[in-house]
């Protein structure tokens, strides 16, 4: 087949094409190189090297689409904007807008396609799901955002409405969504888009909700955002990784490698079509022993330094349930301390690999992203 890769100079779509490539498809990966991802404005030379054909474009533009998806059978649209920066039309220009230019073009030429894939987000669960240990009668509440006055005491995690016990979380299914930022709200009208059209104009699409995904080839200039970047940057520099909140927070991080299969395997199961599934690394995980777990694989003789401060519009904890797509034969088989191991050597490997937390911290300070106690 020839696949098209938005956003595929990328972390995933990078993985995608690598994936694509392995299998015998032809790749045309459509990106922008934006900063800070791209400093350098270059393709990876590895997948030019292989072959594939890189298209340098933007998809908020029309043009770009058109020419991209000239004879291509399948797309990934993988490229995003996300940050914890408050140009909020950015989010939805860039995952939503162009989202609906690609089915406008699709639908206008008639084009068969034989799948869509669009990468969504855990973060359309805004704080996912909880149950309250001391109410057997509440077992799956989905609660709003935190308030803020009580983060601003300290107060991080989320009260029972009847009892205000600290709420538990559970693994939380592909059921219901509740979005609570800009970047969520951009990727559920992606994801909400994709599924509608693909569905009304006989375009076989699926959603897929990512967990937080880590591995090789993130981009490490990207100051907002990945935690194993920002824990691998203070200790390789001989400093304690910062955990925000009190450091308890419960993800489920998933390797990227898993995520490609998970990508590849959508590409040819029908049973996938019409659907959302998570993608996430069936394993809770707290941001203290992930900080951690990067101590111990970095060699270093430290403490995780917890600040005590908080991002706005991060949620307390969030596990994504995989029931769904292990139905169909996926689960995640890399293990944490792998993935770790393999960001560590990466970035060993790259020559600007510098510490920018305290830049970023500071600019997001300044913008009321990340705020302090009282
Ligand atoms: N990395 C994660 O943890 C994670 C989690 C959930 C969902 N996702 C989603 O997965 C997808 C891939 O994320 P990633 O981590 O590989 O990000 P990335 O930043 O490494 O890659 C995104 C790519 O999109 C390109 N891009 C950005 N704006 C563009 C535009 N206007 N036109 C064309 N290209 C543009 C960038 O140049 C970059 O190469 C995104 O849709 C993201 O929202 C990622």
């Amino acid at each position: 087949m020839r696949i098209l890769v938005t956003g595929g100079a990328g972390f995933i779509g990078s993985h995608t094409a690598d994936a694509l490539l392995d299998l015998g498809h032809e790749v045309r990966i459509l990106d922008a190189l934006t900063p800070p991802v791209h400093a350098e404005r270059r393709f990876p030379e590895h997948l030019r090297e292989r072959g594939a054909e890189c298209v340098e474009g933007d998809v908020r533009d029309r043009e770009a689409w058109e020419k991209a998806l000239d004879g291509v059978d399948a797309v990934y649209h993988l490229a995003a904007y996300q940050d914890y920066l408050p140009d909020f039309s950015t989010f939805f220009t860039t995952n939503t807008v162009s989202t609906a230019l690609m089915y406008e073009v699709l639908v206008a030429r008639g084009q068969p396609c034989s799948r869509v894939i669009v990468a969504s987000s855990q973060a359309v669960y805004g704080e996912g799901a909880y149950s309250c240990p001391a109410c057997p009668a509440l077992r799956e509440l989905r609660p709003g955002p935190r308030a803020r006055e009580r983060l601003d005491r300290g107060l991080w995690d989320l009260p029972c409405p009847s009892c205000e016990t600290a709420l538990e979380p559970v693994w939380t299914d592909e059921s219901a969504t509740r979005p609570h930022n800009s970047y969520a709200l951009s990727k559920h009208g992606e994801e909400s888009l994709a599924l509608m059209l693909g569905d009304r104009y006989g375009i076989p699409t699926v959603a897929l909700r990512y967990s937080i995904v880590q591995g090789a080839r993130q981009s490490f200039r990207n100051a907002y955002s990945g935690v194993l970047r920002i824990f691998s940057q203070r200790v390789i520099n001989g400093r304690a990784p910062l955990c925000y909140e009190d450091g308890r927070q419960l993800r489920d991080y998933v390797s990227v490698h898993d995520v490609t299969r998970a990508n590849v395997l959508v590409l040819g199961d029908d049973r996938a079509v019409g659907r959302a599934f998570n993608v996430g690394g069936a394993r809770r995980v707290s941001i203290r022993d992930y900080a951690a777990l990067v101590i111990r694989a970095a060699g270093a003789n430290c403490e995780p330094e917890i600040v005590g401060s908080y991002r706005v519009g991060d949620t307390r904890h969030v596990l994504s349930s995989t029931e769904a797509l292990q139905a169909l034969g996926w689960r995640p088989v890399v293990e944490l301390p792998d993935v770790v191991d393999e960001y560590l050597s990466w970035v060993a490997s790259q020559p600007d690999f510098r510490d920018v937390t305290s830049e970023a911290d500071n600019r997001m300070y300044a913008l009321g992203t990340l705020r302090r106690t009282r």
